[in-house]
């Protein structure tokens, strides 16, 4: 699956970023629509169906819903968008489960009452970002490819519009940058954050639908993240208290030193690397 090459406003984007093209369901939308393709400088295709294209495999889509990277073709699969009102996300503010879940174990919510500072260095669509913030800490999120931080935007500017979840996105930041270099620059100053969530992508063989509909997406886009390495290595020298990693269950750890604790979930672990211990109040 390949997209057409092209990234000149993306001064940190990976050799395997693709854009793919842009366009919109409708005439009202195009100069939005546009003006995203031309930021990007991706191709624009006006106002298309996506259902009849077939000379690219998917296209970043703006219709009344959002920004979406849509599959192109009859019998293409829905689209792949950052969603926090409806669907998962939403549902999980309202009926989470508080500081029990796995990512606020990790993190170590459960043995400090303070708000928190985390960054989360690989972004992606925000979902683990909405977790922490939905339990009242700052997030800021960092994410270096040019086509998912767009989806991101969008979905943080339309949660921003919805009076649940607007209170949440409020405490959330995003930044359009490559983490490594993003922390190397601020290494041996004040830590940047409290806490630094990592989650790269691992090339690994998950073959439930939903998480096939969204990678089969996804990793033309972003690639398998192989510089994850370097990443925990920046990291480890910016957090205050912690770095910690989530994983498919069975994936290695990332190279690098080893983790200290490992916490086993139903379909993903996080490893753990504490620096200093949280304040306990
Ligand atoms: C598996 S996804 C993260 C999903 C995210 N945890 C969520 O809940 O939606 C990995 C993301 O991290 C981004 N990423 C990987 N390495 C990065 C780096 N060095 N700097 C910024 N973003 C990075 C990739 O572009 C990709 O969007």
């Amino acid at each position: 699956m390949t997209f057409p090459m092209n990234q000149p406003t993306d001064p940190d984007s990976k050799d395997t970023e693709h854009l793919p093209p842009v366009g919109c369901s409708e005439e009202g939308l195009s100069e939005q629509a546009k003006a995203l393709a031309t930021r990007l400088g991706a191709p624009w295709l006006g106002v298309v169906s996506p259902r009849h294209i077939d000379d690219c495999p998917a296209i970043l889509w703006l219709d009344d819903n959002g920004l979406c990277l849509q599959a192109t073709g009859r019998k293409a699969p829905g689209p792949v968008r950052a969603e926090f009102v409806a669907g998962k996300a939403g549902y999980r503010l309202a009926h989470g489960g508080g500081t029990g879940q796995l990512i606020a174990r990790a993190v170590g919510l459960k043995r400090t009452h303070q708000t928190l500072h985390i960054l989360d260095a690989t972004a992606g669509l925000g979902q683990d970002a909405f977790v922490l913030a939905g339990l009242g800490h700052r997030v800021t999120m960092l994410e270096r490819s040019p086509v998912i931080h767009a989806l991101l935007e969008d979905g943080l500017a339309r949660a921003a519009g919805d009076e649940t979840t607007a209170p949440v996105v409020a405490r959330m930041a995003l930044i359009h940058a490559d983490s490594i270099s993003w922390l190397q620059q601020r290494a041996g100053q004040e830590p940047v954050a409290d806490v630094i969530h990592l989650d790269p992508m691992f090339p690994h063989r998950d073959k439930s639908a939903a998480v096939k509909k969204e990678m089969q997406l996804f990793r033309p886009i972003v690639g398998d993240d192989p510089d994850a390495a370097d990443l925990l290595a920046a990291a480890l020298d910016c957090a205050r208290y912690r770095v910690v990693v989530k994983r498919s269950r069975r994936a290695p750890a990332i190279p690098g030193p080893a983790p200290a604790l490992k916490l086993d979930g139903k379909s993903s672990r996080y490893d753990v690397y504490p620096l200093r211990a949280l304040p306990s109040d």
